[in-house]
């Protein structure tokens, strides 16, 4: 492919003004992405990788000067240098305005045009391109460039330096200040901070400063000589190099940092009052960012760890992301196994979510053939057998893991605090295999995570360096060093949070041991320190528990849940079954069915499944009866509802006789991942219109008059629709209470943030919300008895009409 692909560019290339070559070309473009991927570079490095199709773009006119490496893939001086030239570029992450890192194969057949153009004969070969650079411009070569970062990347501010016109615009002046350009600088330039670093002639520190927070809005970075003896005796600087923050008036402090060096200067800065990422809105305060009903902000303690976080992962990927697979097999069942395992091994969960992994572990070890399907895993995950004390909490809460925005952090950061806290676990508990939870992490992100090139980024670095890893403690430091090394490919992305501005993890202030610096001054992290810290940072006695859902609530909820589950398991069976028998009457017309029978037939005319309908059931016999042994126990808070609201409902409830409408209603309720939310509010609203434009029935409001005299509630004749379809209940005084809380409920869960009216209106509305579907499934039921019994007319009349042609046969016979 990769040799087809070659040749069609080279064509190409050959004979660019060829129209006919487009499509060629394009397609050859889509195959360089697979074909790159053999080279010594990935996508989730962060060096652009040039081909034929872009080389043009990139390096002609960019507005960046730009570093090429030529290489070959095969040369063993280019495999040992490609660690160095990728770690540059994540050192050099924040340049990227200024000075962008991009390499070519020149082993790849299609890319050999490209490198000798430039004329490059060995390999590797540097060569640095000038911002705006022409097509005539073969760059400049570094020649006997050094093989290690900080070298590197001082040889590339020499570069830059003598960059001539036109100066790259993104990069800020690189020459040292002085006292005359500072007396001036705030009446020129509107920023809030101005960093001066005091350093010697060679130091390169404040250039590199400059570059490092070129993205920053806000704050402003010069170096100053230490020659410069005006500013240094204005400000007693006696040490070099040292920072300097620099205020209008004159006025100034000294950057307090452990060590005077560069990362400690870039941590510090980045994060002073008022300096933010350019582009991104400055940090809100968190108080009311996400003051929505649907969602309270829960004030955490950033350097915590939450089980609610956790928990809430293992909802999320067990309920919505391996529920995206209906039949799980192969790749994505092996996963998941492992997976589990994992968690059942390591997950320092509660008891009773323990005890949900175990059963649900437990059963799949027992799943010998080559599939299973989702609805099965889920019958075990909801623990359908009802086993004591086990079960997964339904819904997520967000806690450590809260974003400034719905769309920021939650899933993904509960995924990596989850796996962290496993391998930290698994360290601690002492497992066997030191690859065991990482290999589980990187298969479920390859077969579930729902972020696919997120996986595809993991999925390459595991495989460049996961063998890499050979103890339980180098498991914990790996996980830890490619979480950083996302974070900063990742810093100033889109998805990147303002409030929580990716950085290199910990911070100083989180853990001061662990950073340290090398003798040559660059920034080492100290993995002594490290380790322990994470050690104790995600250890299970660390985790804190507030927030989590009541165990009690949760197990009460699920009773619930799978007794109306039964309950609409049996209705629909009793439906299934009255069609046979109504059938079988009609078949019969001499045998007349009684009155009571018929009657019982119209009371249970409902169709459980249908989810427009607020479900409910109108029954008086088994139904009740199962309600009955849980009705006591029923409390069921949202996962968003406040505490206080939770005590108040679960005394309501103490004394709250069972009532399956307030049953069914909380089935519905209870799923809170927000497309269900979503969905069951399109569904509300739609019922809403319905029962607006439909009229009540006659045939419940007679059922009313009969059994029920008197409005029960004094709430008039606009409860009509809604006492209809709880005509044939037992009617309890506190099922007002229940409307009430059913009610509650739906405000709180109302996306549009618009309430329903208050008072007598809104429950009628409700109230006829919830007899929709019984018309519907009546007059289904109508037409389908209609046809029946037409079908039975026509019967009837051709038996007939055949005896009496078999008569008048027999009459005519002599
Ligand atoms: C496997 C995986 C791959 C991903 N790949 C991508 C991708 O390619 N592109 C993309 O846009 N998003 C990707 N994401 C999502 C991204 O990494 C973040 O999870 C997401 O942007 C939310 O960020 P956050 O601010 O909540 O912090 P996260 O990075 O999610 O970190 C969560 C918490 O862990 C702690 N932490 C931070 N760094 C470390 C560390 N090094 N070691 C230990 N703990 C740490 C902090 O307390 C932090 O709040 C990926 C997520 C995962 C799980
Ligand atoms: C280079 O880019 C500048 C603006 O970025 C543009 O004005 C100029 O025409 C471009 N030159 C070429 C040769 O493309
Ligand atoms: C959140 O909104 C409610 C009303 O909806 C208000 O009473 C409460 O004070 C708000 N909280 C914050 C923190 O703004
Ligand atoms: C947050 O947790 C850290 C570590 O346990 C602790 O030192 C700090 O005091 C806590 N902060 C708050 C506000 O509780």
């Amino acid at each position: 492919m990769a040799r087809r692909g070659g040749r069609a560019t080279s064509r190409f290339t050959a004979y660019p003004g060829e129209t006919a070559t487009f499509a060629v070309w394009l397609c050859s473009c889509l195959l360089f992405l697979s074909a790159a991927e053999a080279g010594l570079y990935t996508a989730s490095d962060q060096i652009v990788r040039l081909t034929p199709g872009n080389v043009v773009s990139v390096l002609l006119n960019s507005t960046a000067a730009t570093v090429v490496e030529f290489y070959a893939s095969w040369c063993g001086h280019c495999i040992a240098f490609s660690p160095v030239y990728k770690d540059l570029a994540i050192d050099i992450k924040e340049w990227k305005p200024a000075v962008e890192l991009a390499a070519i194969d020149c082993a790849a057949e299609e890319n050999r045009k490209v490198c000798s153009s430039y004329g490059i004969r060995g390999y590797p070969t540097l060569k640095f391109f000038h911002a705006y650079s022409t097509a005539e411009s073969a760059g400049k070569a570094f020649r006997d460039f050094p093989r290690d970062v900080r070298g590197l990347r001082h040889k590339l501010i020499d570069q830059l330096e003598t960059h001539g016109e036109p100066w790259p615009p993104a990069c800020p002046p690189l020459e040292p200040t002085s006292q005359a350009e500072i007396n001036s600088f705030f009446e020129t330039n509107n920023v809030q901070h101005l960093a001066l670093i005091f350093e010697e002639a060679q130091s390169y520190i404040g250039r590199e400063l400059t570059l490092d927070l070129l993205q920053f809005e806000n704050i402003a970075v010069r170096r100053v000589l230490s020659t410069e003896e005006g500013l240094v005796t204005k400000l007693g600087v006696t040490e070099f190099p040292s920072c300097y923050l620099y205020y209008p008036g004159g006025n100034f402090t000294r950057l307090k940092v452990n060590v005077e060096a560069r990362t400690f200067y870039a941590y510090a800065l980045q994060r002073l009052p008022g300096v933010v990422r350019s582009g991104k809105p400055p940090p809100v305060t968190t108080d009311g960012v996400t003051n929505s009903t649907e969602d309270l902000w829960r004030p955490f303690n950033r350097s915590r760890v939450y089980m609610a976080d956790l928990e809430s992962t293992l909802h999320y990927s067990l309920r919505v992301e391996v529920a995206a697979h209906t039949v799980i097999k192969g790749e994505a069942l092996n996963s998941l196994k492992k997976y589990i395992t994992v968690l059942v091994k390591y997950f320092p969960g509660r008891p009773v979510v323990v005890n949900l992994l175990k059963s649900v572990n437990s059963w799949l070890q027992n799943q010998t053939g080559s599939e299973i399907s989702y609805d099965a895993f889920k019958e075990i995950l909801d623990n359908s057998a009802q086993s004591p004390d086990t079960a997964l909490p339904e819904g997520v809460r967000w806690v450590g893991c809260q974003g400034s925005r719905p769309h920021f952090r939650r899933y993904p950061c509960g995924v990596w605090t989850l796996f962290h806290v496993l391998t930290v676990q698994a360290k601690n508990v002492g497992g066997s295999d030191p690859q065991e939870v990482l290999s589980a992490m990187r298969n479920y992100v390859r077969s579930y995570f729902g972020c696919r090139l997120c996986a595809e980024h993991f999925e390459n670095m595991a495989r460049e360096s996961l063998v890499e890893v050979s103890t339980l403690s180098s498991a914990v430091l790996w996980l830890w060093s490619r979480h950083n090394r996302v974070n900063n490919r990742l810093a100033g992305d889109l998805s990147e949070d303002p409030n929580f501005p990716k950085i290199q993890w910990p911070s100083p202030e989180m853990c001061e041991a662990c950073h340290t610096v090398k003798e040559n001054g660059d920034h080492r992290w100290n993995q002594d320190q490290v380790l322990p810290f994470l050690l104790s940072y995600f250890s299970s006695n660390s985790i804190l528990k507030d927030y989590l859902e009541d165990e009690d609530q949760v197990l009460a909820k699920q009773r619930e849940q799978h007794a109306s589950q039964k309950l609409a398991l049996e209705a629909q069976k009793r439906v299934e079954r009255k069609a046979r028998e109504a059938l079988d009457l009609m078949m019969r017309p001499t045998s007349e069915p009684t009155v009571e029978e018929e009657e019982e037939e119209e009371e249970e005319g409902e169709e459980p499944q249908d989810e427009a309908v607020a479900d409910e059931e109108e029954d008086g016999g088994e139904g009740a009866a199962a309600a009955d042994d849980i009705g006591g126990k029923t409390s069921e808070p949202s996962p968003w509802a406040k505490p206080e609201m939770e005590v108040g409902r679960s005394r309501r409830q103490a004394h709250r006789k069972p009532s399956i409408v307030g049953m069914r209603m909380r089935e519905v309720q209870e799923d809170i991942v927000d497309l269900d939310s979503f969905v069951n509010q399109h569904y509300k609203a739609k019922a809403l219109q319905l029962a607006a434009s439909s009229r009540v029935r006659p045939r419940t409001l007679q059922r009313k008059e009969e059994q029920e005299p008197g409005p029960v509630f004094g709430l008039g004749m606009e409860l009509d629709g809604g006492l209809g379809m709880v005509g044939l209940q037992p009617m309890e005084a506190d099922l007002e209470l229940d409307v009430g809380q059913q009610r509650k409920r739906l405000q709180k869960r109302d996306l549009t943030g618009q309430y329903f009216g208050e008072g007598l209106s809104h429950r009628g509305r409700w109230m006829s919300m919830l007899s929709i579907g019984f018309s519907k499934v009546d007059i289904s039921l109508c037409v389908i008895l209609y046809f029946l019994s037409s079908m039975c007319l026509l019967a009837m009349y051709l038996f007939f009409k055949n005896r009496l042609k078999v008569r008048r046969v027999k009459i005519s016979l002599p």
